[in-house]
């Protein structure tokens, strides 16, 4: 989604400038145009070749330069970006962009455009939490710039605190959630459920299924991306919750129950992404069941579907994983649920199912109308879903 989008990133003195060299690289792979601004002290920890050779493009520095092909270099810089990115943010930075001066590259550009500003502190736990510093971020805060972070943990003063810079994928997150903040799914409120319910049979097993939750986030993270306000309930525990979307975490088909339940209320729209288990243990054992010389049958009790007994204006979307007659079991489950819209996929297909980073939906509608949507990646799929959600709000 970065793709014709010119990303100025300014960096500040901070030890964790390297780490700018990573979100350049990222941000230039996922197809933006990065302008990188440094600092005169960015400059002493980090090169501004590093920079100008991950983006492959001129890097400023001094705002006088009087070989710089662009005429109003900051002026330039600042309207053509269609956002700007502070990271690392250092507290003299943010000192000085909260004053509104303007006596750097960095500094400048922040004060001179009308795109989205996002702001990545990073310093030691004691100037982040100094009372210059936080009202000079309050100050920031007001005026509509996104501060993303700091996060706590090891500093480079060996102490431990607020203060660290954010991880490249959640300033990734955050700059996109801002730059679709204006998109189709502005003001609406989404429900994405994801991952295999886990039933459990006594503390140390369980009964499950392979879904790996990465459709329901993707399906998470295009939502953001377009503006809408995302609760995720999953039962993943091993991947991170997208920057930005609320996460509900549930283990089995109950809790997942009653956490889509409440979070229906009031919700637009909710995408049932995640694998139910359909059944779950009559007994469960609340000490480790040990094995014995006798055979053992395992007797299951049927959990309600509660897609079902979600009723109202929301929007609902069901998934239909399928390894025999696709179509036509979509199309049972998409009346027998009372569904918007069904987005089946035939796990027997190459490159589609569970855990795999692709997906090749068939999505089929109220009116019985079937779109075949090309392989694609879970999150450009996802998008798809998504383009069909979107003019139900209306109608
Ligand atoms: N679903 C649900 N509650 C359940 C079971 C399923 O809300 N107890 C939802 C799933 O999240 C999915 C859709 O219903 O969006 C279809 O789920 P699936 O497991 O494919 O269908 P079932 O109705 O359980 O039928 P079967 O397992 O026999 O294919």
């Amino acid at each position: 989604m970065l793709n014709g989008h010119v990303i100025a990133l300014g960096i500040s003195g901070s030890i964790s400038a390297y780490k700018a060299a990573d979100l350049a690289s990222k941000l230039t792979q996922a197809g933006a145009d990065v302008d990188v601004l440094m600092t005169g002290a960015a400059t002493r920890f980090i090169t501004p070749l590093t920079l100008r050779s991950i983006t492959r493009r001129p890097v400023f520095i001094d705002m006088f330069d009087p070989a710089s092909e662009l005429a109003e270099e900051h002026v330039e810089i600042a309207r053509r970006a269609t956002a700007v990115v502070v990271a690392p943010a250092s507290a003299s930075t943010i000192a000085r962009l909260a004053r509104g001066a303007a006596t750097d590259v960095v500094s400048l550009t922040v004060l001179a455009t009308l795109a989205p500003v996002l702001l990545a502190p990073a310093m030691d736990g004691q100037m982040w939490e100094a009372a210059a510093t936080q009202a000079n971020i309050e100050t920031l805060r007001e005026r509509g710039y996104v501060v993303v972070g700091p996060d706590e943990g090891r500093l480079a003063s060996g102490r431990m605190g607020l203060g660290r810079l954010v991880d490249t994928e959640t300033l990734l997150g955050a700059l996109k959630q801002t730059l679709g903040r204006d998109g189709d799914f502005a003001g609406r409120r989404l429900v994405v459920s994801a991952g295999g319910t886990r039933e459990p049979l006594d503390p140390v097993r369980y009964i499950s299924n392979y879904s790996s939750g990465k459709m329901g986030y993707a399906l998470a993270e295009a939502a953001r991306d377009r503006g809408a306000a995302v609760t995720l309930v999953s039962t993943v525990t091993e991947r991170p919750c997208p920057y930005g979307v609320r996460l509900v975490p549930v283990e089995t088909v109950a809790d997942m129950r009653e956490a889509v339940l409440t979070a229906c209320d009031g919700a637009d729209a909710l995408i049932m992404a995640a694998a139910v288990s359909d059944y779950r243990p009559a007994e469960r054992a609340v000490r480790k069941v040990k094995k014995g010389p006798e055979e053992k049958l395992l007797a299951l009790e049927k959990n309600d579907d509660f897609l079902l007994e979600i009723g109202g204006a929301i929007i609902k979307v069901g998934f239909a994983a399928e390894t025999d007659d696709l179509l036509a079991n979509a199309r049972v489950k998409l009346d027998a649920k009372g569904l918007h819209l069904i987005a089946a996929n035939d796990l027997t297909a190459e490159g589609s199912g569970f855990a795999t980073d692709t997906n090749q939906l068939t999505i089929i509608d109220k009116a019985g109308e079937v779109e075949e949507v090309p392989l694609l990646s879970k999150y450009d799929a996802a998008n798809r879903l998504l383009d069909r959600v979107a003019p139900l709000f209306d109608s």
